[in-house]
């Protein structure tokens, strides 16, 4: 299979670079800078990233690159085009102009295999200190913005180019256009890296590790494990078993919903009913952080209870995606600890088994797709994002089975209302939800596609049950009620997120739907906080 590879030097987006490339149906890999891989046949280009570093910083990232340059097509981003410049004879320094955000761009050499289509002016996104005073040792300028002579280079005689700014961005109008003259005019990639072209090369894969052995599969009801679950079904039938827990603390009817459309699609799954040892495990804990413990501890305690009743199994397959992988071989290192994760990882290695992750190069909207040409519906496809702790994080203080009532009644409110706001009836709520010059909403699942619902067009919403009570009236009695908080966040990776407007009239029908229906609920009120510095998850 053809891929590029992509080295990176740290910077916040490179991840975008592999986006923007698979979306254009080319194969890449991200690597650190200093794990260059084997570069074999497949490799059809290096594209290197952009940095925190200057070049001229003694710890910047100087890797050997006479490996690469001038043996395949590569292309320089931002710190990567500085890094070609300074390696190859030219200069990179503070005295020209810094520039951060838009710049224009005017195409110098307009014949070059780099910028073929690209408007002779557009929008391109800068973000650089250091400036590339004087080009490399046969270098030759290929585009200009107004305060930086060289925007963007190629070598002479080779097929190498660079590029000052970030094409990868949104905000660089013909970025792609770009990318994808590098990736078919430049490397001479095909571009046949499709879900169906996935979904085969995986399915054959699968089937030669595996052979007539036995594999166990956890399911969340999420989307990355159920989307592993009906490749392994489809690549090994039967031999696949899948284990879902129901650990006490799901949404209204999750338990039962999720099971059945497991079967219906045909997966041999085990349905783990542990509610009462996590509900009395967690009987009177308030801290959050000991919650997440006690629930990850008896996670993996169910789980391997349950795999070992399934006589010979000898792997384990797990739905981890790509930015997972990133993540834990990066540059910057596993980010730090802001809240431990418990269902990710942690399963005994006792259990002996070998690990198999057939999404492990995947980004998230590839594995919707690969889900959708699996013909997994789009309810299953296009759910919210849900912690493993489940609603135990969205009580906060202590646990009981009434609190959980309450919350799965308003939190059903809250999501049935999101599913059922058909945006073509709401032009209002469009304007003010993409800005007013946006006609449509895009899919926070899946960007290449326009949103439905308000449901579709956010990335995640839930509502939290706060341990506030407050005085109300409801005819002509005093109450004295909970509160709930209606959260609703817009965000590609969970890592940043902002609060989504919500229409008022909206706010306004869940509002009153929650307090006239779910006994106990008297206030309802609206988080408007973003992350950083708030979290998503209240707990
Ligand atoms: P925070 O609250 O950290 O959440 O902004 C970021 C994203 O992660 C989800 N989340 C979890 N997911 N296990 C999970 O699988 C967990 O323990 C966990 N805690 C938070 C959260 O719902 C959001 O999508």
């Amino acid at each position: 299979m053809e891929r590029i590879i992509i080295l990176d030097f740290g910077s916040q987006v490179t991840q975008l670079i592999g986006r923007r490339l698979r979306e254009l149906n080319v194969f890449c890999e991200i690597y650190p800078y200093d794990k260059i891989p084997a570069l074999d046949g497949s490799v059809k280009g290096v594209i290197l990233s952009g940095s925190p570093f200057s070049v001229r910083d003694k710890k910047a990232p100087h890797p050997d690159l006479s490996a690469i340059r001038g043996h395949f097509p590569l292309l320089g981003i931002c710190y990567g085009a500085q890094y070609l410049a300074y390696s190859g004879g030219g200069e990179v320094d503070a005295s020209l102009a810094r520039e951060y955000g838009r710049a224009m761009l005017r195409v110098v050499e307009k014949d070059c295999p780099l910028l073929k289509g690209v408007s002779e002016r557009s929008q391109v996104w800068m973000s650089h200190g250091d400036s590339i005073s004087r080009l490399p040792q046969g270098g030759v300028v290929i585009a200009s913005t107004d305060d930086v002579a060289n925007a963007a280079y190629r070598i002479a005689g080779e097929s190498t180019y660079a590029v000052q700014f970030h094409p990868e961005v949104f905000h660089t109008a013909e970025g792609s256009r770009m990318l994808a003259n590098f990736a078919f005019s430049i490397c001479g990639c095909r571009g046949d890296w499709t879900p169906a072209s996935f979904i085969e090369t995986t399915l054959a894969d699968i089937r030669a590790r595996v052979g007539e052995d036995k594999v166990i599969l956890g399911l969340s009801g999420g989307v990355d494990s159920t989307v592993a679950g009906v490749l392994l079904h489809r690549a090994i039938g039967s031999r696949l078993t899948c284990i879902f827990v129901n650990n006490g603390l799901l949404r209204k009817n999750e338990y039962e919903d999720v099971l059945a459309s497991y079967k219906d699609m045909g997966l041999n799954v085990i349905g783990a009913d542990a509610s009462a040892e996590f509900l009395s495990a967690l009987a009177g804990v308030t801290e959050p952080e000991k919650k997440r413990k006690i629930i990850g501890r008896l996670f993996v305690e169910t789980f391997d209870k349950y795999a070992k009743g399934i006589e010979g199994a000898r792997f384990l397959a797990q739905g981890t995606i790509y930015p997972d992988v990133i993540e834990s071989s990066s540059v910057n290192g596993p980010s730090s600890t802001i809240k431990s994760h418990h269902n990710v990882g942690g399963l005994p290695k006792e259990m002996n088994l070998q690990i198999i992750e057939p999404l492990r190069m995947l980004f998230k909207d590839e594995v919707r797709r690969v889900g959708r040409a699996l013909g997994i519906k789009d309810e299953l496809i296009g759910r919210h994002p849900f912690p493993g702790p489940s609603l135990a994080i969205r009580i906060l203080g202590d646990i009981t089975e009434e609190k959980l009532s309450v919350l799965r009644e308003a939190d059903d409110i809250f999501i049935r209302g999101l599913r059922s706001y058909v945006l073509a009836e709401h032009p209002e709520a469009v304007k003010a939800l993409a800005g007013a010059d946006a006609g449509s909403v895009r899919s926070a699942s899946d960007p290449s596609i326009e949103a439905r619902t308000l449901y579709d067009a956010i990335w995640q919403a839930g509502v939290i049950l706060l341990p506030v009570k407050s005085v109300g009236v409801m005819g002509d009695e005093r109450t004295y009620e909970s509160t709930v908080a209606l959260r609703a966040v817009i965000s590609t990776d969970a890592m940043t997120a902002d609060w989504v407007h919500l229409p008022y009239d909206f706010l306004a029908e869940i509002s009153n739907s929650i307090i006239n229906r779910v006994r106990g609920v008297n206030r309802v009120v609206y988080d408007i906080s973003s992350k950083p510095p708030a979290t998503i998850e209240w707990e």
